[in-house]
């Protein structure tokens, strides 16, 4: 029987039919204690979803369903090393890089947890030399920039980290920290940009690649190659100023990196899922290797966390239920998230990753096709900024996209009372989009003015927010290396959980090598190597030959 077919699904499907067309005002009057039996408080986090169009009774459907979908055995599986990436038939254990205990976690028998540790102490070791001047560059100056070369979940986490905690006090460096700066797009003007100014004699460049045969990450790499070799000569010792971080060793070596220079990780982890590996290496270099164990003690709490709570208070859980509600449920098609912390600027870039590559997917884990949509398209920006942008398109457009707001309470480095105005705006918007502003109101305050009528009945249209419009609020105590980590493990095992419902892999990606394939005949005509194989459709032909046209001339 599909779960499509369940008991379970049939009541959250009927419970989904009665919610969907009730205001959500309608929710909070028929219910005093909403707020209280929707939010859910833990270690200083609050989590409120008495604004979504959910009800406790659907919750504990949702969960039921869960149950019947074997979430519980699912999460030991993940944790246990279980080989839940099925299609690649690989463990996902992101969470063995995090663990604090010494429990042996086995992959085919193997205890993999030595493995971590020892690459931790050498990641440690090597932030430590850094910072203390003692690896040195070909000239035998310190390195004050290190860039890091890599794309999607060799760039986006580092980046986040490194960028949400760029003021941390660098208490860890023992010497001085290095600045840094990250490469990923193939675009030159971005390593152009990451290299202008600045000195190769103090330039550290990390390769970080799981595969190692990356396109981008590769041409980059070459690029800073010959930006050394230009800047200190070609008798200059540049195996000096790489790094490698990479499961394939081999290719590393190749591309002429020294073995002792090459940080491994390995297949069980997943590339969106990878910080808290040697990818997160930029990491411990900026912020120095206690920042870096605190980010993993924080993502630790939260496995913890996500293990041992019982369903009905456990935040991954209830806000992957919800997830799969909105999508699956009530359509919704996009979801959109609002950090109300400019440090969280990179966080729905790296939440589109981490979501929409491991669930934009059409087929089950048994290969027939999803029953209904999977992940929603994801999208945001940070709070107040957003409010001046497309916060009109969320309070008067035609259609509704549930809204999660992040707000970490406390100031990092507090200015005046501007943080009072920033959560107070976080928790205005979430009220104005569920309670609207309505027409009666509105002509209430414009006829004194001498409004009136077919002119006030267009300016009354024109201001009624129609509200009834869903969002979550999570709100965190403040942001540190430690909250982050929990943040974005939370934002992970959400992310398996909506997985498990919808009965999907979140672990492989095969829709994206697709793109990657097709590039080489295309980069081979462009160059004028090859012609384009035959039957390619006339756009494509079309687009490379003006594109040859264009570019040679
Ligand atoms: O975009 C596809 C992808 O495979 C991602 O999953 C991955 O994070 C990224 O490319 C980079 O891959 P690699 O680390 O192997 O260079």
């Amino acid at each position: 029987m599909s779960t499509e077919a369940s008991p379970s699904y049939r009541i959250v499907s009927e419970l989904s039919r009665t919610v969907a067309s009730r205001p959500l005002l309608s929710l909070f009057s028929d219910d005093p204690a909403r707020f209280a039996r929707l939010s859910v408080q833990w270690d200083g986090w609050l989590v409120d979803l008495s604004k979504e169009r959910i009800t406790p009774e659907a919750i504990a459907a949702l969960l039921a369903h869960a149950r019947d979908v074997g979430i519980e055995g699912w999460i030991a599986a993940l944790f246990s090393g279980e080989k839940v990436n099925l299609t690649e038939r690989r463990a996902a254990l992101h969470t063995v890089l995090r663990q604090r205990d010494d429990t042996p976690v086995r992959v085919d028998g193997h205890d993999v947890l030595p493995d971590v540790r020892h690459v931790q102490a050498r990641m440690h070791a090597l932030a430590d030399a850094i910072h203390a001047g003692a690896r040195t560059g070909a000239t035998g100056q310190p390195f004050r920039y290190v860039v890091n070369i890599g794309i999607g979940g060799s760039d986006l986490g580092p980046l986040l980290v490194c960028d949400a905690l760029a003021l941390l006090p660098h208490d860890a460096a023992s010497g001085t920290a290095p600045d840094v700066g990250f490469v990923s797009n193939v675009d030159p003007e971005h390593i152009v940009r990451a290299l202008q100014g600045r000195d190769a004699a103090t330039t550290l460049f990390i390769v970080t690649s799981k595969t190692f045969t990356t396109q981008e990450t590769l041409a980059n790499a070459d690029a800073a190659r010959a930006w050394l070799r230009a800047q200190l000569g070609p008798d200059a010792d540049l195996g000096r100023h790489f790094l490698a971080v990479t499961s394939n060793t081999a290719a590393a070596e190749r591309y002429g990196i020294a073995k002792e220079d090459i940080y491994p990780l390995w297949d069980w982890v997943g590339g969106r899922y990878s910080l808290w590996s040697a990818v997160g290496l930029a990491i411990a270099l900026r912020l120095g290797w206690p920042a870096f164990t605190q980010l993993l003690a924080g993502a630790y709490s939260m496995d913890q966390h996500f293990r041992t709570a019982p369903l009905e208070r456990n935040l991954p859980m209830l806000l992957g239920a919800l997830g799969f509600w909105n999508a699956r449920l009530l359509g919704r098609a996009e979801r959109v998230v609002v950090p109300y912390a400019q440090a969280l600027a990179r966080l729905p870039a790296y939440l589109q990753q981490l979501v929409l590559e491991s669930n934009g997917k059409s087929v089950t884990r048994d290969g027939r096709p999803a029953p209904g949509p999977t992940a929603n398209a994801l999208w945001g920006e940070p709070g107040t900024n957003g409010q001046h942008a497309f916060f009109q398109w969320l309070h008067q457009g035609t259609r509704e996209a549930p809204v999660e707001f992040i707000v970490p309470l406390r100031a990092a480095h507090p200015v005046a009372d501007q943080q009072t105005l920033l959560v107070a705006n976080a928790i205005a918007q979430a009220q104005a989009l569920l309670v609207g502003r309505r027409a009666d109101a509105i002509r209430d305050e414009l006829v004194p003015a001498g409004a009136h009528g077919e002119d006030l009945e267009m300016q009354v249209a024109a201001r009624v927010c129609p509200g009834n419009r869903a969002s979550t609020m999570i709100m965190m105590p403040e942001l540190d290396a430690y909250r982050l980590g929990q943040l974005l493990a939370l934002y992970e095992h959400r992310t398996f959980v909506e997985a498990m419902l919808f009965g999907i892999n979140p672990f492989d990606q095969f829709g994206v090598e697709l793109g990657k394939t097709l590039a080489k005949p295309i980069i081979a005509a462009i160059r004028g190597e090859a012609s384009l194989p035959g039957g390619i459709d006339a756009s494509t032909t079309g687009l490379v030959a003006h594109v040859r046209d264009t570019m040679r001339t």
